[in-house]
């Protein structure tokens, strides 16, 4: 029922693009250029360029909610060991709860929905409430929880699913500053100790050096890879590109 991450590894590649170029078909616009980079199992990867980029752009072809009918891609997207089925799901800036069901509910809809035991469901969706601390507010709804709440309750329903790969797209931007901070110290925390596999989108550099292992910072649009970023290089940053990215804040 549970699958156990105890055989999560390091070192072992979970995501791997090459040379990945996206061009909407309805404009005909370039918004992604020859980008490639790759991601070890259980490491958090952050996608960190100026807004307009062609970030979400990159996130939902790889989690495959952009279509092929609306843009044309070029390039490899291999993931995981491409033999057994890889589970995505995508974290969003807005909660997007469904308004009439309680915390609890929310987060086993889509276990429910894809035919789990109701009373596992539950159980399992109890446990992942209980580990982003809301477990005294499973009965509430969303209209009566703070917004930071609200995000909790959608990382939970995400990873009630176990997801292999975990997309968030600029998930504390909805936030205030000290909401925020909170909030991502305890993503951090949720995803570091269950090591979930993530690539987060941000604009802002500060909330990349907190989260990630490593960062791909990316051009103005068209999106090209401006450069890598492995957390051990972060201290190294020199100070003029800090001012750079600072200026991606708005
Ligand atoms: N569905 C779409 N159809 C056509 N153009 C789009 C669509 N979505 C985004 N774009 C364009 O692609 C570029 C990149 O957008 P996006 O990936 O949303 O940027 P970011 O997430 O970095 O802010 C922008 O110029 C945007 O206008
Ligand atoms: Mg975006």
């Amino acid at each position: 029922m549970f699958r156990k991450r105890k055989d999560k590894q390091y070192n072992i590649a979970m995501l791997k693009i090459k040379n990945l170029s996206i061009r909407y078909r309805s404009t005909g616009q370039l918004a992604v250029k020859d980008v490639s980079f790759d991601l070890d199992e259980g490491r958090i990867l952050a996608i960190l360029g100026p807004s307009g980029c062609g970030k979400t752009t990159i996130l939902n072809t790889i989690s495959g909610l952009l279509s092929r009918q609306e843009a044309m891609v070029e390039g490899e997207i291999s993931v995981g060991n491409g033999t057994s089925k890889i589970k995505m799901t995508t974290v969003f800036q807005e909660p997007r709860l469904l308004p009439w069901r309680n915390v609890l509910q929310n987060v086993s809809y889509g276990l429910e929905a894809k035919g789990d035991n109701k009373k596992e469901a539950l159980e399992r969706s109890r446990k992942v409430i209980a580990s982003v601390q809301l477990q005294k507010f499973e009965d509430y709804f969303p209209a009566q929880l703070s917004l930071g709440m609200q995000q909790r309750v959608n990382l939970a329903r995400a990873l009630v699913c176990n997801p292999d790969i975990l997309f968030l797209d600029e998930p504390f931007s909805a936030l205030d500053i000290e909401t925020k901070a909170n909030v991502q110290a305890l993503f951090k925390k949720i995803l570091t100790k269950k090591k979930i596999t993530s690539i987060f989108v941000t604009h802002n550099i500060k909330e990349a050096t907190v989260l990630a292992d490593k960062i791909i910072v990316l051009s103005k649009g068209p999106a090209s890879i401006e450069n890598i970023l492995d957390k051990k290089k972060l201290n190294e940053i020199p100070k003029e590109a800090l001012n750079y990215f600072e200026s991606f804040d708005e």
